[in-house]
């Protein structure tokens, strides 16, 4: 089979194709033939060996100094279970599932393994791409705006970095928990996050993440709902907010909580480690987990129309050099997919031609 190897960390051109063994499923564990998986910002740290500040010393102590010791990549993944580890009784060969392989990595292939913990299976309508799309990201806003947050309708809740893959979910979750949504985004993402129901959006560009905790008019803030949809210089932005979740690290404790109402959550999900250390109280960093129960409801929110994963296909597995480039980039709108293997193939990984 085919995968995508990084042998030592740099820019998305070290990323090669390569020919593997297809794994043997463990007891407890699926083999899984990939139709679509995520280059994620997680993926581009591990390519480029560039880590939050602080955090680059032990994480490389953790994941291999000169390059990934894992050198296939790759967590968000969809796919169809080609064969079962012993023991394993939740799924059937053919069944069609998605999930986030957390540390093991491994999904940037056209078959893999994964724990039965981290499948759950896709609902009927729910296409591999979308189903990725909802999980990287998707998992992350769920778990801080409901579990950590706890936003309640009618919560002002502010999403620095609204168009990437945590935003774009965080704004659309956030509105689906009844919340008053402000957006802060460049100008080029402005109209897509009011599409994904943002209420208000702030152009980043023109008025700075910390301006907005002075109270002060600024004048890249759009009010979407209301009669004026168009840009309202000198409006008055919201200053202060129930939840703020930050996912582009320009947010630290001091500015969360000035732009906090007195018992308001702040959640800096890219923060460093300085900002992890000094997360405590009502401001909140770390590592989202990644549990079946959340890819579950997540999976049934798309099938049932509440949420719209963004996501853009650049192909196959060929194309993932080129996905690394639109991680690289700072600007990803939502996710970003390869497709290494179609969903149609027939092929079983026993003796199968494909392999
Ligand atoms: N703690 C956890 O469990 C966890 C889980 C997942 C991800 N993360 C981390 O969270 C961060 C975001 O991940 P992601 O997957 O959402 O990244 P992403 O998809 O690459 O999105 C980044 C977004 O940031 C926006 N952006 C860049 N500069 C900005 C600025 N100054 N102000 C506002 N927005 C700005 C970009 O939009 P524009 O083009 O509009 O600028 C882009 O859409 C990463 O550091 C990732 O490692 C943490």
């Amino acid at each position: 089979m085919q995968v995508a190897i990084v042998r030592k960390y740099g820019g998305p051109e070290v990323v090669e194709l390569a020919k593997a063994e297809v794994p043997t499923p463990k007891p407890g564990e699926l083999l899984v033939r990939v139709t679509a998986v995520a280059v994620t910002a997680g993926d581009n740290r591990l390519r480029s060996g560039v880590f939050p500040k602080g955090f680059g010393p032990i994480a490389k102590l953790g994941v291999g100094f000169r390059g990934p010791r894992k050198s296939v990549l790759g967590i968000a993944y969809a796919g169809v279970v080609e064969r079962l580890g012993e023991g394993v009784t939740e799924f059937a060969e053919g069944d069609r599932v998605a999930g986030v392989n957390g540390k093991t990595l491994g999904m940037h292939a056209e078959y893999a393994t994964v724990p039965v913990s981290r499948a759950t299976k896709i609902p009927e309508g729910v296409a591999p791409a979308q189903a990725v799309g909802a999980l990287f990201g998707g998992t992350t806003a769920l778990f801080f705006l409901r579990d950590k947050a706890r936003v309640q309708p009618g919560h002002r809740v502010l999403v620095n970095g609204a168009a990437g893959s945590v935003g774009s979910a965080a704004v659309q979750l956030a509105k689906l928990f009844g919340a008053h949504v402000t957006a802060v985004t460049s100008g080029q993402n402005e109209e897509f996050v009011k599409r994904l129901g943002a209420d208000e959006v702030i152009n980043y560009e023109y008025t700075p993440v910390e301006s907005l905790c002075s109270g002060a008019a600024v004048s890249g803030a759009h009010t979407v709902s209301g009669a004026d949809t168009d840009s309202l210089p000198g409006e008055q932005a919201p200053s202060k907010f129930d939840v703020v979740l930050d996912t582009v690290g320009n947010i630290d404790r001091k500015l969360g909580l000035a732009l906090a109402t007195n018992a308001a959550v702040v959640v800096l999900i890219a923060a460093d480690l300085a900002g992890t250390l000094g997360a405590r109280g009502r401001v909140v960093a770390g590592v989202a987990p990644e549990r079946a129960a959340d890819f579950a409801y997540l999976l049934r929110l798309v099938a049932d129309g509440q949420f719209d994963p963004v996501v853009t296909s650049v192909g196959g597995l060929e194309q993932i050099e080129e996905a690394h480039r639109v991680a690289a980039s700072g600007h990803k709108v939502g996710n970003v997919v390869v497709e290494p293997c179609s969903e149609m193939a027939a092929t079983k990984a026993a003796g199968g031609s494909a392999l």
